[in-house]
């Protein structure tokens, strides 16, 4: 592996741990990828975060087949179908943060409660249809919740959460965290008044200016 290929096998390290000191997931669950050459580098599956060396990731070939001394991740194929299909984005976090899944276990995409949910392209965070993990269903599931946003829930699972970066994709899978919490906070006093598709519209058009659209 050259150089340029360990520095992205260390960076999916880093974030890993990152994503499991802040609480954001726990022990195994969530998974990382970052575009690669002609392929995508991603977590291994079931193996612990710490500890985790740059020759534990796998590199991932877009037909699926998978290079190294590990199986990739059960979730491989909406990685690789997201890197697939959408050439903006670069990096993929998969996560089971507690307040994105609580609502994903509702059933309940999160809507215009913040301005903040246009972080994510658009007016709400959807939450993709149950599909059992590792599944194609689940990977069709999830390409349509993210047609035309950054970061889906998936229902009675967690999150996901793309960006043109690793650190980008990991930004917002804490600001969606953070928006689940605060709706899940709302929820508990009424129903939150919501933000109008203007409004949203108005967010929009001020991120992109500010590099926040993506
Ligand atoms: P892996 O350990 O296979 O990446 O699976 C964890 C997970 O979160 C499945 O959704």
């Amino acid at each position: 592996m050259d150089g340029l290929e360990r520095q992205k096998r260390e960076e999916i390290i880093a974030h890993c741990l990152e994503m499991n000191r802040s609480g954001l997931n726990q022990g195994t669950s969530g998974n990382l990828s970052l575009r690669h050459g002609e392929g995508l580098l991603i977590t291994p599956t079931a193996l612990p975060y710490e500890g985790m060396q740059a020759e534990d990731i796998v590199f991932l070939h877009m037909d699926g087949r998978a290079e190294g001394r590990h199986r990739p991740s059960s979730e491989w194929r909406f990685h690789r179908d997201i890197l697939r299909d959408k050439p903006e984005v670069n990096a993929v976090v998969h996560a089971h943060p507690t307040y994105c899944t609580i609502l994903a276990i509702m059933n309940r995409e999160i809507p215009p409660v913040h301005y903040m949910v246009a972080a994510a392209g658009g007016s709400t965070i959807p939450c993709a249809p149950y599909a059992i993990y590792g599944s194609e269903e689940l990977s069709r599931n999830a390409l349509a919740a993210l047609k035309d946003r950054s970061a889906c829930l998936l229902e009675h699972h967690g999150l996901i959460a793309t960006g043109r970066s690793l650190p980008r994709a990991m930004w917002l899978a804490v600001e969606v965290e953070a928006l689940a919490r605060q709706y899940h906070g709302c929820l508990q006093i009424g129903e939150p008044r919501l933000l109008s598709e203007a409004q949203i519209a108005a967010v929009l058009a001020k991120f992109a200016g500010y590099g926040l659209a993506d």
